[in-house]
């Protein structure tokens, strides 16, 4: 790695915190009138495809425990934290608000501003309610309309005290994991009908813009995107092409939605060549080209390492971006190896660059980046995880950040996933990414690890 020899110091008021979701960490999936969401129906009729069989009914139970946690995050140091709000707890099948929800995110909401960690809100993390999948989820343009009402509501009930809205994470994931793959529901693999998602998406996204801003409630809103910086095999023109358009699909479908209020050019070739054109109208594409976001919250995880096609596709497989790239084993990266991802921390200088240079240079933050640990136990001396590993980890990424906040990139903050560790989807608790450890057998009891401490340290040194 290159030499960085500086003093990594960052700017006063930079957002230090952690993100999560609800149906990650609240619990109580059926309790003051929540409704049933993909998640809660997908383990009810296939429990076996979630690793142990623990589905999103175990999860850390913030709902029940939110005061002990904000009072922790303000005494690990934390100014801001980023949640999400469930759709199917808030919004009834009848469209009604249920007002327990509104109870318990106004307690949330209050209970942090009182203790100084500032609410960042997203309105979607995943968690389509049950009854709006049973007409088509995002492959309907009614739902869309849902969401906007959905979205206004919550700027309604909380926007006088929230100014940081988010109105999607990882817009990429339902697409890719629901509609191109089998690890969301509905589990089918169709690029057209996953383009129809993908795009109603966007759309969504820009209709709630549209609709923070008619409130002028003073605050900021943006979109969460995960950035998987697309680096070609070698400079041939084949490589060069597969990286291409793995970064039109997987980046720029939502990074230029969002900044730049339109889909780029060649993207739409392509989704035309490949007979994929989703079905939109005149009006909707000037919402989108109006409304485009504040600033941006980027997840950074890993890069994709990108070569021409040389896999074989099988007779009668079905289309998939896949078709087009494949994806290679990069001679000696580095590897996680509590998981198997590559780490490759200057990726994080890569796109902070690309969004100075190419996205108007928006402000933006670090709203994920972490690293999950599978038998994180056995790190446990004297009843606390020594997690160095992690302390490396966010280090070695911060150095990079820091460097490219030196060159000029609007760069707000950093949110480590997670706070405490939490259910993730099929994975359930197989990877731990929390600075706080829960204790699945013991009530939930959180534990702090080693590398909460020393991020207070250095939040109290607004550097290292
Ligand atoms: C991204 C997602 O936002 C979150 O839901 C997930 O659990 C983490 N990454 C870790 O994989």
């Amino acid at each position: 790695m290159e030499d960085l020899k500086m003093n990594y110091k960052f700017p006063k008021d930079f957002w230090w915190g952690s993100a999560s979701s609800a149906t990650q960490m609240e619990g109580a999936y059926n309790k003051d009138g929540k409704e049933q969401n993909i998640w809660d129906y997908w383990y009810e009729i296939a429990p076996e495809k979630f690793h142990n069989n623990i589905g999103p009914h175990n999860t850390s139970n913030f709902y029940y425990k939110y005061e002990e946690d904000i009072k922790l995050m303000k005494e690990l140091g934390h100014n801001s934290f980023r949640f999400s709000i469930s759709w199917s707890r808030l919004i009834k099948e009848d469209q009604s608000v249920n007002e327990e929800a509104v109870k318990f995110y106004n307690n949330v909401i209050n209970t942090m501003l009182q203790n100084g960690v500032e609410p960042f809100i997203n309105l979607f993390h995943f968690d389509m309610p049950m009854y709006l999948q049973n007409i088509g989820g995002w492959e309907n343009r009614e739902v869309v309309t849902r969401y906007q009402n959905f979205a206004k509501k919550c700027f309604e009930l909380f926007g006088d005290r929230v100014k940081k809205w988010f109105t999607h994470n990882e817009p990429i994931v339902p697409v890719e994991c629901g509609y191109l793959g089998h690890y969301h529901y509905p589990c089918v693999v169709d690029f057209k009908r996953a383009v129809q998602v993908g795009y109603h998406i966007m759309l969504s996204s820009s209709l709630a813009i549209m609709e923070y801003k008619k409130l002028n409630q003073g605050g900021e809103i943006g979109i969460i995107i995960n950035l998987t910086p697309s680096y070609p095999r070698s400079n041939s023109e084949e490589d060069l092409k597969a990286s291409n358009i793995a970064d039109l699909i997987l980046n720029r479908s939502f990074l230029d939605t969002s900044v730049l209020g339109e889909f780029p050019g060649e993207l739409i070739e392509f989704v035309k060549e490949q007979n994929l054109l989703p079905e939109y109208t005149k009006e909707d594409m000037e919402v989108i080209k109006n409304n485009t976001v504040d600033l941006l919250g980027v997840n950074y995880y890993q890069p994709r390492r990108v070569k021409a096609k040389e896999s074989k596709i099988e007779e009668g497989a079905p289309l998939t971006p896949e078709s087009f790239f494949d994806f290679y084993d990069m001679p000696g990266k580095k590897i996680n190896p509590h998981r198997g991802w590559e780490i490759y921390e200057k990726g994080i200088y890569d796109l902070s660059i690309n969004i100075r240079d190419n996205y108007k240079n928006i402000h933006f933050f670090i709203s994920e980046n972490g690293m999950g640990v599978e038998g994180e136990e056995k790190f446990k001396v004297d009843g606390r995880i020594e997690d160095d590993y992690r302390i490396e980890f966010i280090s070695e990424h911060l150095k990079w950040a820091n460097k490219a906040l030196n060159e000029g990139c609007n760069l707000k903050g950093y949110h480590l996933w997670t706070f405490m560790d939490n259910w993730s989807w099929l994975n359930s608790y197989k990877n731990r990414y929390g600075f706080v450890e829960i204790d699945l057998n013991n009530d939930y009891k959180r534990t702090p690890k080693k590398s909460a401490y020393w991020f207070k340290e250095l939040i109290t040194n607004n550097g290292f």
